[in-house]
């Protein structure tokens, strides 16, 4: 048997595998685990007592639950889930959005593999790409394109703070000075808060970013995963939701306590609505319905995005407060350094006097049983080998948002064997 280029691409290792592998995997018999690897957000009682109300909702009638369960939705989604969030939006926003401009996936990581390979890969005689503008950027991305070679990225500059902290911001020259050289960049892509920093970019950047796309005629892919409306996991102002005809925003159920019923929620022009649905049909007949059932009513109804301002958003704040005092605490002493947590579920260590790479580093805490991250698979898009930037091998993406014990316990046995190993 042989597997196509295409199956031997997105077969081999990925970071993508690793980290979900890891979720999944126990660690071997006596070993105790801390779970401060991959992507799993944590449980938030008030989202969950409201997904639990519509679900004995739609169990008491004696029709909806069957009705549900038994129909495919269209390629594009659930009209009536559908027709919801445009409502929404447009209302509290004030964009300028119709149905035509929604398209639902199983999970925005569907959406991504969707979207990054519209617009990258061979077109005609030539290749377009797709330019990650802020390096280091989410794993999940890293091997989604089915051609080699067509993610690009400009890697961050780092402004350091006396609080040890520091916080990525976009090169704007470098990137502005990329594109109007590159006439084959098909679409710029950015999660925002972004996986692993927890940075969030600026309006000032999404805006200067946006005006970009626009001179250029090409989207800017703007992945919200954690962001503004819901699942609102943003620690900052400065961060006003957006959305135009050259922005593509992508959306997701999961860090709002759906990660098991795949739904992602793109906000996009109408082409490429319509292109996403057409691909969704071909890779998916149709998205998953239970996620769009649950969370209709809640959306139209604003509570939603209520329980995500009052509940989501300052749950993970003390997280990330505890887990910036641990790392304080326990690293005292020695060479360290976090990015500003500033959203998501992830917290960013920097350890420049690590003595190997933190791929090794990373094996060494498993058999101590904390899991975690490793930095490089984060950095991506560059020819040059390893990618140039000083904090490529040096950092570990932490997820804060598991039990507290478990994540102060990890937290300390990664200072201490940074202290072994530099
Ligand atoms: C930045 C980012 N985008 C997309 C995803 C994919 O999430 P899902 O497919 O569950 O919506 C994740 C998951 O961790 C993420 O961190």
């Amino acid at each position: 048997m042989r597997f196509s280029d295409f199956g031997k691409k997105l077969t081999s290792h990925s970071g993508i595998l690793q980290l979900m592998d890891d979720i999944g995997r126990p660690l071997p018999d006596g070993i105790k685990t801390y779970p401060l690897g991959g992507g799993n957000p944590a449980r938030v009682p008030e989202t969950e007592a409201l997904y639990r109300r519509e679900m004995e909702r739609i169990l008491a009638d004696c029709e909806e639950f069957e009705d549900i369960i038994s129909h495919y939705d269209a390629p594009q989604g659930r009209g009536r889930f559908i027709h919801a969030v445009a409502s929404f939006f447009r209302s509290r926003y004030g964009w300028d959005i119709t149905d035509e401009n929604i398209a639902i996936t199983n999970g925005s990581q569907s959406a991504m593999f969707y979207l990054l390979n519209l617009f990258s890969g061979k077109t005609g005689g030539s290749e377009q790409t797709i330019l990650f503008p802020l390096m280091p950027e989410y794993i999940g991305y890293a091997d989604q394109g089915i051609e080699d070679g067509t993610f690009r990225s400009v890697a961050a500059r780092c402004e350091y703070f006396p609080d040890r902290t520091f916080k990525y911001t976009l090169d704007k020259e470098a990137v502005a000075a990329y594109l109007d050289q590159r006439e084959e960049v098909g679409a710029i892509a950015v999660s925002r808060p972004t996986n692993p920093s927890g940075n969030v970019l600026t309006d000032d950047e999404i805006n200067f970013l946006a005006s970009l796309a626009k001179r250029h005629s090409i989207p800017l892919i703007v992945d919200n995963a954690y962001g503004l409306p819901f699942p609102h996991i943003i620690f900052t102002e400065n961060a006003e939701p957006i959305w135009n005809e050259d922005i593509v925003l992508s959306m997701s159920l999961s860090k709002i306590g759906l990660p098991s019923i795949r739904t992602g929620i793109v906000i996009a022009r109408k082409e490429i609505a319509t292109a996403l649905s057409n691909l969704n049909a071909i890779a998916a007949l149709a998205s998953c319905t239970m996620g769009q059932v649950l969370s209709e009513n809640l959306i139209a109804s604003g509570e939603l995005v209520d329980a995500a301002e009052r509940s989501v958003r300052p749950f993970y704040q003390e997280k990330a407060r505890k887990a910036e005092s641990w790392i304080r605490r326990y690293f005292e002493g020695t060479e360290y350094f976090f990015h500003r947590i500033e959203g998501s579920i992830f917290t960013w260590l920097y350890l420049p006097s690590l003595s190997i790479p933190t791929l090794r580093f990373y094996s060494i805490l498993m058999e101590h049983g904390v899991v975690t991250v490793p930095g490089e698979y984060f950095f991506f898009g560059s020819d040059e080998k390893p990618y140039p930037h000083e904090h490529y091998d040096k950092c570990l993406r932490l997820n804060y948002s598991g039990p507290d014990d478990l994540t102060e316990e990890g937290i300390r046995i990664i200072s201490e064997l940074y202290r072994k190993y530099s």
